[in-house]
């Protein structure tokens, strides 16, 4: 059977994906790439970043300071030599940004405009209005339309990943325009896949972001590390999860509760409305238990106020935010406060990576949100993910071009048979299968409902040990779901089974590291356990698949270099 073959392959066509196909290309002209995406690239979860890029770029920074912020921000579990890098790298990256095109919006003098963010102790987050991501994203794939050696497999879904050997060497993808099934190979594969926002039911993130590229790497072997850490970010749409940028309390918004209060004075009184995002989003939800919070058709929401800042300011640097309250809510933000509460936003864990986005499976790579290289520990400062989607995806592709111009090249013989019974297995269980009766809507929405109340800002163990058993019942009832479009073009039932199949694979991991860690440490805040406890908790958790739903956990140090852990108060 013919198939495609690569030097290397990119899973995945956001900001990270598209950085490292470049880098590749570029670390070795000879190097041809391969990029398969479930969705055309601009299309992909970056589009939707809105805040900025955080870099040490202006005069009254340092790389030390960022470097320490981060480090804080993390709780102490991020690996401090994986942050000293990424902050020295992140302003070359932005820089690089800016020749590819990126509008960063800009001082009088010409020079890239900062704002305040959350957690950082001066302003280094680069804009590009409240539309970051969509520039960002845009610079990069049209950059990397010069390259010839790049080669696109949009909207490819890729359900295995081809491990020979203990060697990755490529990638089982359906074709969702056609439904063939494709070995798409290569020396070298590199996840780039973004999150899993999903598996909740009130998340920033697209439908798109499942869980895929963590599934695959775990099935294949790979550890997944930290994954009880999840990221809920204090100010999104009530409803729809619509973010809110973190960039209007930047620019000086407010949060008030129902007592027309800035309650922040009573958990992050030095830092207030820029105070981290584990931090506040916890001072919301007890401000909500505590009954101040507002009570709305869904659910209890704070007011985010930005009227002060007046027209001019808002239209100037917070466009998109005035569309999204008129789009979404029917409101002018000039005049009307905006209704916010805590929503699921990005996952700190991921696949496991070395700085050099190497994982332990030889030729397999993971770079941007699916991976953890150890930049972000226990919570991510708000804008340090576009900027290490940037970082690693670039070291990713520069690692992955130099293992593939020495790797020996893949043959065909097992790539077939593995390319078979992948095929086999997805047909079997899927589109031959008859008489299930339960539905993938249904188990989705459960499983959502689920994530939120047993694994959301606050945790405790009977929770926990509730949502562990009920999706093993969910696993269960998913093993007799019913498709039924058995057509073969664009079937995208298929592709919600496929997708609901990685989030009950990933959820599941969740929820057993979180039961797992006894302590309370940057967003995973264990009711039980309120301290962090360094004795025992200083460890990254790993966690490999088993037969079993539960996975076989391991511990490893955390890397200190400079920053001894202290208490983390803002
Ligand atoms: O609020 C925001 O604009 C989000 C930024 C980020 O997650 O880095």
């Amino acid at each position: 059977m013919d198939f495609e073959s690569y030097d290397v392959l990119v899973v995945g066509g956001g900001l990270a994906g598209i950085r490292a196909a470049i880098a590749a290309v570029e670390a070795n002209p000879r190097v041809r790439v391969g990029m398969v995406s479930k969705v055309y690239p601009m299309r992909s979860h970056t589009v939707s970043a809105e805040g900025g890029a955080a870099a040490a770029l202006g005069p009254g920074d340092s790389f030390e300071t960022h470097a320490f912020d981060t480090i804080k921000g993390s709780d102490y579990l991020a690996d401090q030599e994986v942050v000293e890098a990424f902050v020295r790298e992140a302003p070359v990256e932005i820089i690089q940004m800016e020749h590819w095109g990126c509008p960063w919006s800009r001082n009088p003098d010409g020079t890239i405009a900062v704002r305040p963010f959350g957690g950082m102790t001066t302003w280094r987050t680069c804009f590009a209005a409240d539309k970051t991501g969509f520039h960002m994203l845009h610079a990069v794939f049209q950059t990397s339309l010069k390259y010839p050696q790049i080669t696109r497999h949009d909207e490819a879904f890729v359900t295995k990943l081809l491990v020979e050997d203990s060697r990755c060497v490529g990638v089982v993808a359906l074709d969702i325009r056609s439904g063939r099934f494709d070995a798409i190979t290569a020396k070298s594969v590199i996840l780039a896949t973004g999150g899993l926002g999903r598996v909740y039911a009130f998340t920033t993130n697209g439908n798109i972001c499942t869980g895929d590229g963590m599934a695959l790497a775990y099935r294949a072997g790979a550890g997944l590390k930290d994954m009880e850490m999840v990221q809920f970010h204090p100010t999104g749409l009530p409803f729809t999860g619509i973010l809110i940028t973190e960039a209007v309390r930047g620019e000086g918004g407010y949060l008030l509760n129902k007592d027309g209060e800035r309650f922040l004075k009573r958990y992050v009184p030095n830092k207030m409305e820029l105070g981290p995002r584990d931090i506040i989003s916890r001072a919301m939800t007890t401000e909500f238990e505590e009954g101040r919070g507002f009570e709305g058709p869904h659910g209890k929401y704070m007011h985010l106020d930005v009227r002060h800042l007046g027209e001019k300011v808002i239209d100037r640097k917070l466009p998109f935010m005035r569309e999204l309250g008129r789009e979404f809510l029917g409101i002018d933000i000039v005049t009307d406060p905006i209704p916010v509460r805590p929503v699921q936003h990005y996952m700190m864990g991921g696949v496991d990576a070395n700085i050099s986005g190497e994982t332990p499976i030889l030729g397999l790579y993971a770079a941007g949100e699916c991976a953890n290289v150890g930049l972000n520990g226990g919570n991510r400062l708000g804008s340090n993910s576009l900027p290490e989607c940037l970082v690693f995806g670039a070291a990713a592709g520069r690692a992955a071009a130099h293992y593939a111009s020495s790797a020996r090249p893949v043959t065909a013989n097992p790539v077939d048979a593995m390319l078979w019974d992948e095929a086999r297995r997805v047909e079997a269980e899927y589109l031959e299968k008859k008489g299930g009766d339960e539905r993938i809507g249904p188990i989705r929405e459960e499983m959502q409902r689920e994530m939120d109340a047993g694994a959301g800002v606050f945790r405790t163990k009977e929770g926990l040990s509730r949502l562990v058993r009920n999706l093993g019942g969910l696993r269960e009832r998913f093993e007799k779901v019913r498709i039924d479009d058995s057509s073969r073009t664009f079937n995208t039932e298929i592709i919600a089974a496929l997708e609901l199949d990685f989030m009950l694979e990933v959820a599941s991991v969740i929820a057993f590291t979180a039961l797992a860690r006894e302590e309370s440490r940057g967003a995973h805040a264990r009711r039980d356990f309120p301290e962090r406890d360094d004795e025992h908790f200083l460890k990254h958790t790993l966690a490999f698949h088993t037969n079993t739903l539960a996975p076989r956990l391991e511990y490893s140090d955390v890397h200190i270099t400079t920053f001894k852990p202290q208490a983390r108060s803002y």
